[in-house]
């Protein structure tokens, strides 16, 4: 599917995509990259305390949260396996142009690019710390095709008036089938209604202050039993 999309700039001065088709940013406007570490690095990553952490991304799309996620594993000697789901991978050439790295402490300017290049479907090993499997699938229809248990999940669709068909009761129920217990969900989004789906899925659910430009978000954490 061939869509239209523009890079803007953020408050921060990262990069954002901008879907036309949609009205629809990739990110917040307020800072991308300010969001993305408040929102799935602080609130979700640093939260948990095991040392090898499971992750499920639903909308793996410029692969910013994967990179903070690497870089946050290097630094906390954490291994991470990660697991990105995307309807519309995004072309390398778009993904040239954006200004990630140029403010992110790698160790190896190349690390962004070789999430991209890393083939789609299979395992890829890209540091010590980090692992990555992307799969270029519709996360609508994925059901019970996700094998593994996830640790944590960031749960970044585009938003619930924009994309309502991610933001469902039985998409809730499947990713707390697949969440472990003591693991997290976190999204930027704070919407009564994505909270009570959330907790009937039977999730402990929070609000937590949002990123700057935002005044909530939620976090949902499966309960040990
Ligand atoms: C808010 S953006 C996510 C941004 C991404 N996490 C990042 O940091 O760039 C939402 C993403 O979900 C993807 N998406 C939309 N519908 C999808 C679907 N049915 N299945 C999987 N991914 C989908 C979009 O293409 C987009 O990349």
């Amino acid at each position: 599917v061939e869509r239209k999309i523009l890079i803007e700039s953020t408050a921060d001065g990262s990069n954002t995509l901008f879907v036309p088709e949609l009205d629809e940013h990739y990110h917040s406007i307020n800072g991308a990259v300010q969001e993305s570490k408040y929102v799935f690095i602080e609130a979700g990553l640093r939260q948990c305390s095991k040392d090898y952490v499971s992750i499920l991304e639903v909308g793996f799309g410029t692969g910013l949260n994967a990179l903070l996620t690497l870089l946050e594993a290097e630094k906390s000697k954490k291994y991470i396996h990660y697991c990105g789901v995307e309807l519309y991978p995004l072309p390398i050439d778009l993904i040239r142009k954006l200004n990630y790295t140029q403010d992110l402490p790698l160790s190896d300017q190349n690390l962004y690019l070789k999430l991209h290049e890393a083939d789609w479907g299979i395992n890829n090993n890209i540091t010590n710390f980090f692992s990555i499997i992307k799969l270029a699938e519709d996360f609508t229809r994925l059901e019970k095709n996700l094998s593994d248990n996830f640790d944590l999940i960031y749960f970044d669709a585009f938003a619930p008036d924009k994309q309502s068909e991610m933001w469902t009761q039985d998409i809730f129920d499947l990713l707390y089938s697949k969440t472990t217990e003591g693991g997290i969900l976190t999204t930027y989004c704070a919407k009564g209604i994505v909270r009570r789906m959330l907790q009937s899925a039977g999730y402990i659910v929070e609000r937590l202050p949002g990123p700057p430009g935002k005044r909530e978000m939620l976090r949902a954490v499966k309960r040990d039993k």
